[in-house]
């Protein structure tokens, strides 16, 4: 049985927080509600709501099963989709998660230098044998031979991982099946008595989860499209030829990301993707089938504004489409509509995440 745990919101104000020498924060009310979530997260079976640049997370020690165990359960997530590491350097990374003398492999070299701190989550493989045996929660890899680390550029994220000088692991703090949360109203709204704390730092800049790359394959593979761009991925040495991972399995087979296997990213309403060839008379025709149904319309670049409809303009440029997804997926389904039409957009640049995640919105 789980005990009630009463929900509070602990705001802090983002331009208080300095990474110039060391960290120094100077709002004494944002200084004290990071330590209370960092002491949180120093504890076993401690877990903490926190916004990063790509959504907000659920954290815990990525160090300790009970705080792993904490995460699950506060998700309802199936325990065998692994969990990213966030660490606040690369210098914790190699003191708290690596082997003695293991090397961060060196394909992975430039892509730290351009990408973190940053939306790039990579994979790294475990090292055990010769008496030693990894540090890092069995249940955060689930299993895999692998752990996936991120080196956030949120202040929030950095701040809390260094006080507590925890590597943390976290899912999107989302309930399972939920959209990503990316504002603290929809982490409470999803998690509210069912965590401590959380750290309310304003809107997720990215909008979309991490990108997720394992370079320890031959060709190197982009195992979920995300806040860095396959584009980008191609320009780095070792990663031109990087090849995208299938976009889904059964649910009974071993995937390399487990989590794409999962219902995903859906809000209560039934989400319908149009394309904007398709014209303007297809979204008459739908609504003309649909009269009883209560529709919102988000759309982005070539619809015009719908009347009879709730009508959204989801962003015109790709950063503003991702921003503004997950959030107004959220908002519209609060409305309680039973039809979302989302206008589909290019899958390049950040149109591949958008349409990743709203593709697996739609297939239900
Ligand atoms: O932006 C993000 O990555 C956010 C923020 C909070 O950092 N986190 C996030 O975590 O999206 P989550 O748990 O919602 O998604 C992690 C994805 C899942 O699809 C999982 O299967 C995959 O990464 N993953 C994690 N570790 C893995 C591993 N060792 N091998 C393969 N896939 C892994
Ligand atoms: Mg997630």
């Amino acid at each position: 049985m789980r005990t009630r745990t009463m929900t509070q919101i602990l705001p802090v104000d983002l331009a208080s927080i300095l990474f110039s020498h060391g960290l120094r924060v100077a709002d004494k009310t944002t200084l004290h509600h990071l330590q209370v979530a960092a002491s949180t997260l120093q504890k076993s079976g401690g877990v903490v709501g926190f916004p990063t640049e790509t959504v907000y997370g659920l954290g815990g020690s990525a160090l300790d099963d009970a705080s792993v165990q904490a995460i699950y359960t506060a998700k309802n997530r199936p325990a065998d989709n692994p969990l990213i590491v966030h660490v606040a350097s690369v210098e914790q990374l190699e003191r708290k998660l690596l082997a003695p003398g293991q090397k961060i492999p060196a394909i992975y070299h430039k892509l730290i230098e351009k990408f973190w701190p940053g939306p790039l989550t990579i994979l790294l493989p475990i090292q055990e044998g010769n008496g030693f045996v990894s540090p890092i929660s069995k249940y955060v890899t689930a299993g895999q031979h692998t752990v996936g680390v991120r080196l956030p550029s949120h202040p929030v994220a950095r701040a809390l991982i260094s006080l507590s000088d925890t590597p943390l692991a976290a899912p999107s703090a989302n309930a399972l099946t939920r959209p990503s949360p990316t504002l603290a109203s929809h982490v409470y709204h999803d998690l509210k008595d069912r965590i401590p704390f959380i750290v309310d730092g304003g809107p997720s800049s990215v909008g979309v989860e991490s990108t997720v790359v394992d370079g320890l394959v031959d060709p190197p593979m982009l195992l979920r499209p995300g806040g860095v761009l396959l584009e980008q991925l191609k320009e780095v040495d070792g990663w031109a030829n990087v090849i995208k991972a299938k976009k889904t399995a059964g649910k009974l087979e071993q995937v390399k990301t487990p989590g794409m296997k999962y219902r995903h990213y859906s809000p209560t309403a039934r989400v319908v993707l149009l394309n904007g060839s398709d014209g303007d008379d297809a979204v008459a025709a739908f609504l003309s089938d649909n009269k009883d149904k209560k529709v919102a319309f988000l759309r982005t670049k070539c619809f015009a504004p719908v009347d009879g409809v709730v009508d959204r303009h989801l962003g015109s440029t790709g950063a503003e489409i991702s921003r503004n997804l997950f959030a107004m997926l959220r908002e519209v389904d609060e409305l309680g509509v039973d039809v979302i039409l989302v206008e589909a957009i290019e899958e390049d640049n950040e149109g591949l995440a958008v349409m990743n995640r709203l593709s697996k919105a739609a297939s239900n």
